[in-house]
């Protein structure tokens, strides 16, 4: 009898957050792997803030997730049956696959993934997929920074964030955080390498941007939007620097987004802001892995995971994101 697998199916398009309509959880055919390819067995699914903006209409910086399509992601597994000669049975390999708890794949878009010694799977798997390369890259390649200087960083207590902290500090910054919550901010000073961290909801973030950094910002590291965004831009350094690494507050807009209000400080202080998409920057993945396997075994990098058993639960963890209801790396184990 052919073999299935469940696989979660884009069926609706969601106006505002992820409903119950937006997916379907169904059983799809699982074919026996041809020669070069690998069947595989999903350990963890990466849940990030961009799989909610695949599901959009229009132009992406890459494709959006077809109706009547399998929803997909960045995922952890294990090959559990090889015809492939990159990938023998038992090995551990990432990259974009389908929300499944099986597949077949050729092994295009996927890379092996050797646990580093001694460390913990989930841990591994959160830094070095995706949010670790995005706070190297954005902090380091893209935003120029230097020892020495002012970073702002939104979104500070996302996975993004907590890694961007931390580098930045390994990189002799000093770098603000900017998050949701008292206890998130706490823990960002005290654990993730942070020198200050104001609360969005109950400060007056401009106001709080400029006692921690008087002198003004060298670089703010973007990963909101909206009114935090504009705080920002009200307390740059003349020539400063601005890196977009996202806009999650506009994920789940139903509404054109407005902003930002403070437009005119990119002349006043002669700004550069520059976005950037992890996908474009791949060559670069073997040197910033290397950095980032060295932190992580001399405890310079520590990630918080917060895991969610079973794919059923995919889809209504992924809004967690967006309430801000993580702490930590958001993944789902299977
Ligand atoms: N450019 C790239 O290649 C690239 C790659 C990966 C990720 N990203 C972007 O990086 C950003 C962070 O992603 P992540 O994986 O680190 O997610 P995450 O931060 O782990 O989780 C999202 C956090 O964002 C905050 N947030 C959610 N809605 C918000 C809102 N309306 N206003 C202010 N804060 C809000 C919440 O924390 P609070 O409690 O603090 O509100 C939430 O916990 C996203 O914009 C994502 O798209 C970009």
């Amino acid at each position: 009898m052919p073999q299935t697998t469940p696989t979660w199916i884009y069926r609706t398009r969601p106006t505002g957050p992820i409903t119950g309509e937006t997916f379907s959880l169904e059983d799809t055919p699982l074919p026996e792997p041809a020669e070069g390819e690998v069947e595989v067995a999903t350990r963890y699914l990466s849940l990030d803030a961009t799989n909610r903006v695949w599901l959009t209409e229009g132009a992406l910086y890459t494709d959006n997730v077809q109706i009547g399509g399998p929803m997909r992601g960045v995922l952890l597994g294990e090959v559990t049956k090889s015809r492939h000669p990159q990938f023998p049975e038992g090995t551990h390999l990432s990259g974009i696959g389908p929300w499944a708890a099986r597949f077949v794949t050729d092994g295009k878009g996927f890379a092996p993934f050797p646990l580093p010694k001694g460390a913990d799977m989930a841990e591994a798997f959160a830094i070095l997929s995706v949010a670790g390369p995005t706070a190297h890259l954005g902090l380091l390649k893209i935003g120029g920074l230097q020892a020495g200087e002012v970073v702002s960083i939104s979104g500070a207590a996302g996975s993004v964030g907590i890694m961007a902290g931390q580098i930045a500090r390994a990189h002799g910054a000093h770098p603000i955080g900017i998050a949701g919550t008292d206890e998130k901010c706490a823990a960002l000073v005290d654990h993730y390498g942070y020198a200050a961290a104001i609360n969005y909801k109950t400060e007056d973030v401009a106001k709080a941007l400029r006692a921690h950094a008087p002198k003004g910002i060298d670089l703010h590291f973007e990963n909101v939007g909206g009114p935090v965004l504009d705080a920002a831009l009200a307390n740059m350094k003349d020539f400063a620097r601005l890196t977009i690494c996202g806009l999650i507050s506009a994920y789940n807009a139903t509404d054109p987004v407005p902003g930002p209000y403070r437009f005119g400080e990119i002349v006043n202080r002669r700004l550069t802001i520059r976005g950037f998409i992890i996908l474009d920057h791949l060559a670069d993945f073997p040197a910033i892995t290397q950095d980032l396997a060295r932190w992580m075994a001399d405890g310079t990098l520590r990630m918080p995971t917060h895991v969610v058993d079973g794919l059923d639960k995919a889809p209504e963890a992924l809004n967690l994101l967006f309430e801000g209801a993580n702490t930590g790396k958001l993944l789902v184990r299977l």
